[in-house]
Formats: C-alpha cells, sequence, structure tokens
C-alpha cells in the first residue's frame, strides 16, 4: 500500500463505519448533482471514470443513465458503501489511487465534491493529471471542481456555536460542526466534529485539502497535455470570476504532438 492511500484511508472521514455511513446523509448531492448530470449528458460519453468516487453517489446515478461506469477511490469502507446501492453491479469499482487509471481507457474522467482538494503533494497531483491524460481517449474530458478561496469556503461551514443537524436512517440525529486547525500558504488542516445524539458520542477526524490557485491549476493542465475549455464559477453554470465560490473546471485532452 502507498502513502497516498493510507493516507485516504485512514482519515477517518472516509473509514470511520459511523462516518462512512453518514457520509450519504451529510454530504446528499445538490445543485452539484444536476450540473454534472447535465454536462455528462452534453458529453454523451462511453465511458466514464469517477475519480474518488466515495460512497457512489453519482456513481451510481451515471451507470442509472446507461453509461458505462468505473469508479476508483483509496477508501475500502467508501467503497463498501458505493457496493450496496442500486446500479452499484452495472459499475466496475477499483480500491486505490491515481496509479489505479493505468491500462484504462475512458472518455471523460471526472473529480467531484472537491477531490482535487485531497491530493495534496505536487507528485501526486501531477501523477494524476499526466494518468489522466494517458487514460483519455483522444478529444476526451478531465471535468472537477476546486473551491476558489480558503478564508471564503471555510465562512459557510458549521461551527461550533452554529453546528448542522441531520437525521441519519440508521444513526438517528447527528450534529456537525468544523474547527479550522491551520491555514497556511492554501493548506487547511481541519477538525469535522459528529456528535452523534443517541449515545452522546462524538467522532473527530481530522484531515488536510489543499486550496490550488487557478493558475496553478491551469498551468498543470497545460503542461499534462489538456485544452482548458470552460471554467464554470458555481452550480447555475455562471462562468468562473474572481468572486466565485468554485473552480470548476473542464479541460480537453488535446491531439498529440506532432513534433
Ligand atoms: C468528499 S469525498 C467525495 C466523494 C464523491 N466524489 C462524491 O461526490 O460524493 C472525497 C473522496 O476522495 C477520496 N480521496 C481522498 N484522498 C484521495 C486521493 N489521494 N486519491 C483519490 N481519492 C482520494 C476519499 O476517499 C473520498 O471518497
Amino acid at each position: 500500500m502507498t502513502q497516498k492511500q493510507r493516507t485516504a484511508s485512514e482519515s477517518k472521514q472516509f473509514s470511520d463505519p459511523r462516518l462512512v455511513t453518514a457520509y450519504d446523509s451529510i454530504n446528499a448531492l445538490g445543485d452539484d448533482r444536476d450540473f454534472w448530470l447535465h454536462e455528462v449528458d452534453k458529453l454523451s460519453p462511453s465511458t466514464i471514470v469517477d475519480f474518488g468516487c466515495g460512497t457512489g453517489l453519482l456513481t451510481c446515478e451515471l451507470a442509472k443513465r446507461g453509461y458505462q461506469t468505473i469508479g476508483i477511490d483509496p477508501a475500502v469502507a467508501m467503497l463498501d458503501v458505493a457496493r450496496q446501492k442500486p446500479y452499484a453491479d452495472r459499475v466496475e469499482w477499483i480500491e486505490g489511487d491515481y496509479e489505479k487509471l493505468s491500462g484504462l481507457q475512458a472518455d471523460l474522467l471526472l473529480m467531484t465534491s472537491h477531490v482535487a482538494q485531497f491530493l495534496l503533494a505536487d507528485k501526486e497531483w501531477t501523477g494524476m493529471l499526466g494518468m489522466a491524460h494517458d487514460t483519455l481517449r483522444n478529444d476526451g474530458y478531465l471535468m472537477f471542481d476546486s473551491r476558489r478561496s480558503l478564508v471564503e469556503s471555510f465562512k459557510n461551514w458549521p461551527t461550533e456555536r452554529s453546528r448542522r443537524r441531520v437525521s441519519d436512517p440508521s444513526l438517528g440525529e447527528i450534529e456537525y460542526w468544523c474547527n479550522v486547525i491551520e491555514a497556511r500558504n492554501g493548506l487547511a488542516t481541519y477538525e469535522l466534529h459528529y456528535l452523534f445524539k443517541e449515545s452522546g458520542e462524538v467522532v473527530v477526524s481530522t484531515d488536510k485539502i489543499l486550496f490550488r490557485s487557478y493558475s496553478e491549476i491551469e498551468e498543470g493542465l497545460t503542461t499534462a497535455g489538456f485544452r482548458v475549455q470552460t471554467v464554470y464559477g458555481d452550480w447555475d453554470c455562471s462562468l468562473y470570476n474572481e468572486m466565485s465560490p468554485e473552480m470548476i473546471f473542464v479541460a480537453q485532452k488535446k491531439e498529440p504532438s506532432i513534433i
């Protein structure tokens, strides 16, 4: 097992059985679901890789719509939940990191719900972009989201004093909130606290996410051989500007160089 795999699987958020069970209740797809489905339908790819597919919220929706779909994720517990969902039997599930892209072929590679921000090391980021390029057929697409601003993003997350609540069908009432431990050079270390109301137990997951700038992402894509086609700024399909909450990149694999 590589260091990258250990990092994702060791995050309590993606490995603790209760937190993984609660994932869908807390992170139910919203406006982003309609956005992704609309963009995918526009491209009508025959094969899609959902990289960092998690519990398969979107992966299984894509399979339901008839797309040949491959879901890759390093977190075993997340994949176990995904495999129980309707239409999961139509998906090829692969446990692992970006190196598992080796040998696959697809027309579209997706990373949704800010998976890109969990790829912290430059080596992993550029490695993933390179492998995505190899995986995609000519003119294939890479689409992913990344939050624009560290400061603005965390303003919208619940704090201990402004907790959010969900009612999970199997775990009951859960309160959850976030506590930012450190934010430096675009790298945020934060705790997610989950209070299970029935037992009174609190589980804390400590994670890191990286906020790459627009130009860093654009440069990475260009270097890997992609042409940035569109960058949306929000789920309403508005184009990116410097105040947008999101940077949603749609990049196309360029023709191989003939030089
Ligand atoms: C916020 S969840 C998003 C899951 C899914 N894409 C969705 O839309 O619900 C982030 C996912 O990224 C995965 N992940 C974390 N680090 C990763 C890495 N280095 N490479 C690939 N996936 C990673 C986690 O295991 C988790 O399933």
